[in-house]
């Protein structure tokens, strides 16, 4: 039995894709190494409701593929984050000597406007990359106190696509505390569960994905760690998000928008056992009608190529058993995947110019979390006569 990451109490488990290979661990063609595997499995815990994997990746087998998220390759990310500076500019940073915080550095983008509005910033990032002031650590209690000494207290500590992949979120509350100012604010934005059931986009499960967060576990999560959840918002972005705000206890009001998704969450039974349940058997619908119209369309001779080698991909091909005999290649911008093998399925990625050498008749749309912006950027691939297939929320083609 697996005890919750928060809260130590038990998590019942709702999914298991069988075993998987790390998500960011492209293979070198010719290495016949045995590829590391760990069991994907989702649960929710009992107590305080926390949707998480069962399985911890033992120290030592975290694969960091040296694949930065590079946010300012998509001008819809970018845009997201130039917005995301600019609100905390506007409501947060306002005071003389502001200082902002970003664990991890997302490409540098959102610092990167704050520092040009003449705001003082700060990204901790053990990497060392981001292009601004870097400090090459974990977001901890420790580090958070080296930096606090020497750039006094923060008003926001944000992070985007980052808490939700940190084992020891304690650390991350505790360096918080020591790090914001009185009325500083911790902001950060990740998967929303509540999307992840109504899309059932079940290849946001991966290994770095380890929860996947709701209003009402992320504020259980705070009152445990002397937080408050104190405002919540939707995001567009990654297949629906919510950037959480949270102030020390009884620091501030929470607004209206906190009740109001506690409560929708409640009255939707976002994590009863019969939401879960049903959610399960979509997955598994989804993995049976993907298979068939894959076979299909090879036995009717049709071209398919898959598009976006992204960690999701991972999920769906290894837990739908979708090789190189159904997807021959999936083409990708990032050029350090170009001329490896996807984790575990070994579907060879190309640069982006292959898939127009010459256009197939089906792209396999692994990045849909970009989807409108690649569809506008990839008109003359619909002209030639290509169709876009898609699996979430069902498989379908456009
Ligand atoms: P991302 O949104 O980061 O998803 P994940 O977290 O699942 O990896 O996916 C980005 C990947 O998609 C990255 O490998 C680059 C690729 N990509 C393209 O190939 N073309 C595009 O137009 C976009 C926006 C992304």
């Amino acid at each position: 039995m697996s005890l919750c990451r928060i809260c130590n109490a038990s998590v019942r488990e709702f999914f298991d894709f069988g075993h998987h290979p790390l998500s960011a661990a492209f293979v070198e063609p010719g290495d016949s190494g045995e590829e590391f595997r760990f069991r994907l499995a989702i649960g929710i815990c009992e107590e305080c409701t926390m949707v998480q994997l069962l399985e911890d990746i033992p120290e030592g087998r975290q694969f960091h593929g040296g694949y930065p998220y590079h946010s300012s390759n998509s001008t819809v990310m970018r845009a997201h984050f130039e917005e995301t500076a600019r609100g905390f500019l506007a409501k947060e940073l306002t005071g003389p000597d502001a200082f902002m915080v970003e664990i991890g550095s997302n490409d540098g983008v959102t610092l990167r406007t704050v520092g040009e509005a003449g705001v003082r910033n700060l990204a901790f990032e053990p990497s060392g990359a981001g292009g601004g002031r870097v400090h090459r650590a974990f977001f901890d209690g420790a580090s958070a106190r080296e930096v606090r000494e020497s750039e006094g207290p923060a008003g926001v500590v944000y992070a985007a696509n980052t808490i939700c992949d940190v084992r020891d979120i304690g650390q991350v509350f505790e360096g918080a505390d020591v790090l914001l100012a009185p009325d500083g604010v911790l902001v950060f934005e990740d998967p929303y569960f509540g999307e992840i059931i109504d899309r059932r986009s079940f290849d946001q499960i991966y290994d770095e994905h380890l929860f996947f967060f709701t209003a009402h576990s992320v504020h259980a999560m705070a009152a445990r760690f002397g937080f408050q959840l104190v405002d919540v918002e939707r995001l567009p972005v990654h297949g629906g998000q919510i950037r959480y705000t949270l102030a020390r206890a009884g620091r501030r009001t929470p607004t209206a928008d906190v009740a109001g998704l506690l409560a929708e969450e409640r009255g939707r039974g976002l994590t009863d056992s019969r939401t879960l349940d049903a959610f399960a058997e979509s997955v598994r619908g989804i993995r049976q009608d993907l298979l068939a119209l894959l076979a299909k369309l090879t036995e009717q001779g049709h071209s398919i190529v898959g598009y976006g080698a992204t960690a999701k991909s991972s999920t769906v091909t290894n837990y739908c058993g979708i090789g190189p005999e159904l997807v021959p290649f999936v083409c990708d911008t990032t050029p350090s995947k170009h001329g490896k093998l996807t984790p575990g399925a070994h579907i060879p990625v190309r640069p982006p110019r292959a898939f127009s050498e010459p256009y197939p008749d089906f792209a396999l749309l692994f990045a849909w979390n970009h989807a409108e912006e690649i569809m506008a950027k990839e008109q003359e691939f619909r002209a030639a006569g290509g169709k876009w297939i898609l699996y979430v929320p069902d498989v379908h083609i456009v």
